[in-house]
């Protein structure tokens, strides 16, 4: 028996647990995907993107890594955009950072965790930003908080500044970016009210 048997037989209880509700769910989903959102979050185990939104599968298209870094060059999380906005033509972008993240933490306590330090230099970029609005909270969690939020409000401007989004506001399509936090400690969403729909708004973006 395989060790990883057990996850297999959880398959098995969760798509039939999902058919008892609706016998022709998989059928349906697998003629065509229409999600309406795409989600850019981090890879944390304890934010799963789909779960802590109550959405099935089918109902949102999702990029993670860590930190939920919108980088201008990285082909993976600009691929997933260009599909998402172009071809499935979702109506929101959801950026969604958590408070609690190691990769945001180790950026603050400029601790050295190997390769991804140089992906974290973008988180660190951040902080060198915002240096003293951050530095300015005694305890090191609030820093850490500070700069999850600040860090989403980022990489919410780094989307909007692609030339994937760009074109899709030139050309009026409809499309919303906005940034959210989710709490490890509640299982609840803060929206931080960085919502932009249009160049217009993007520039308003203090
Ligand atoms: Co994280």
């Amino acid at each position: 028996m395989s060790e990883l048997e057990h996850l297999i037989e959880n398959n098995k209880h969760w798509a039939k647990s999902i058919t008892q509700v609706d016998p022709d769910f998989f059928t349906k989903l697998s003629q065509q995907q229409a999600p309406q959102y795409l989600w850019i979050g981090c890879s944390d185990s304890r934010v799963p993107a789909n779960e802590i939104v109550g959405l099935l599968p089918g109902e949102l298209f999702v990029h993670r890594n860590v930190a939920n870094v919108v980088v201008h060059t990285d082909l993976n999380c600009l691929s997933v955009m260009q599909y998402a906005v172009d071809v499935l033509k979702v109506k929101h972008i959801i950026v969604c950072g958590h408070y609690g993240c190691g990769g945001v933490r180790a950026v603050i306590q400029e601790a050295r965790v190997g390769l991804s330090d140089n992906w974290l230099g973008h988180v660190q970029d951040v902080l060198v930003k915002h240096q003293d609005e951050v530095r300015a909270f005694q305890d090191l969690d609030q820093q850490c908080d500070r700069l999850a939020e600040l860090n989403v409000s980022e990489q919410v401007r780094h989307v909007c500044r692609t030339s994937i989004v760009q074109d899709a506001w030139n050309r009026g399509q409809q499309l919303a970016v906005h940034g959210w936090i989710y709490s490890i400690k509640d299982g609840l969403i803060r929206d931080l009210k960085v919502d932009v729909r249009s160049n217009e708004e993007f520039l308003k973006l203090d």
